[in-house]
C-alpha cells in the first residue's frame, strides 16, 4: 500500500475514535439536563463511530498493514447551550468528511482502487451523518424553544435504536 494512504487510513482510526468521545460527551451532557432522548440518540452516534473506527482497523489488517493507535484527545467543545451541542456535531461531521475526502484524493492518486472500494461507503455515510445533523438542527430550531416542543422532540430522539454498520469486512 502507498505509504501516505496507509498513513492517512491509520489517523482515521484515532479520528473516529475521537469521533466516539466527542458524542459520548455530547451525550453526558444532555444526560446531565436530563433530556434522556437527546442523551440516547447521542450515545448510539458514539457508537457508530466506534464502529467506524474499527472499519478501518479491520481494513489495514486485513490488507496486512500495520496499525498503529495514539492517544485520543480530550472532548473539546465548549458547550455553554443545547444549540452549542447540534452544531458541533454538524461541523465536526463536516471535518470527518473533509478528512475522507483527504484520504479518497490520496486513494486515487496511488491508483489503490481496493481502497477507494472501501471509502465509498464512508462517502455516503457522511452525506447521511451531515444530514442527520443538519436535520436535528432545524428542528431543534423549530420545536426547541417551546417546553412542549423540546418534551416531544426529546422523545423522538429516544426512539433511536443502535443498528450495525451495513459494510461488513
Ligand atoms: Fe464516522 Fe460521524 O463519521
Amino acid at each position: 500500500m502507498n505509504e501516505r494512504v496507509h498513513q492517512l487510513l491509520n489517523e482515521q482510526i484515532n479520528k473516529e475514535f475521537y469521533s466516539a468521545y466527542l458524542y459520548l460527551d455530547f451525550s453526558n451532557y444532555f444526560k446531565a439536563r436530563g433530556l434522556d432522548g437527546f442523551a440516547n440518540w447521542y450515545k448510539i452516534q458514539a457508537e457508530e463511530e466506534r464502529d467506524h473506527a474499527m472499519l478501518f482497523y479491520t481494513y489495514l489488517q486485513n490488507e496486512s498493514m500495520p496499525v498503529t493507535l495514539f492517544a485520543i484527545a480530550k472532548p473539546d467543545k465548549e458547550i455553554k447551550v443545547d444549540m452549542d451541542v447540534l452544531k458541533g456535531g454538524l461541523a465536526h461531521e463536516k471535518l470527518v468528511t473533509e478528512s475522507i475526502n483527504t484520504i479518497y484524493a490520496a486513494a486515487y492518486e496511488a491508483r489503490d482502487f481496493r481502497t477507494m472500494q472501501f471509502l465509498d461507503w464512508f462517502v455516503k455515510e457522511q452525506g447521511e451523518e451531515e444530514t442527520n445533523a443538519t436535520d436535528l438542527i432545524t428542528k431543534m430550531e423549530l420545536f426547541g424553544s417551546d417546553p412542549r416542543g423540546l418534551y416531544l422532540l426529546n422523545q423522538e430522539l429516544a426512539a433511536r435504536v443502535y443498528s450495525a454498520p451495513s459494510l461488513v469486512l
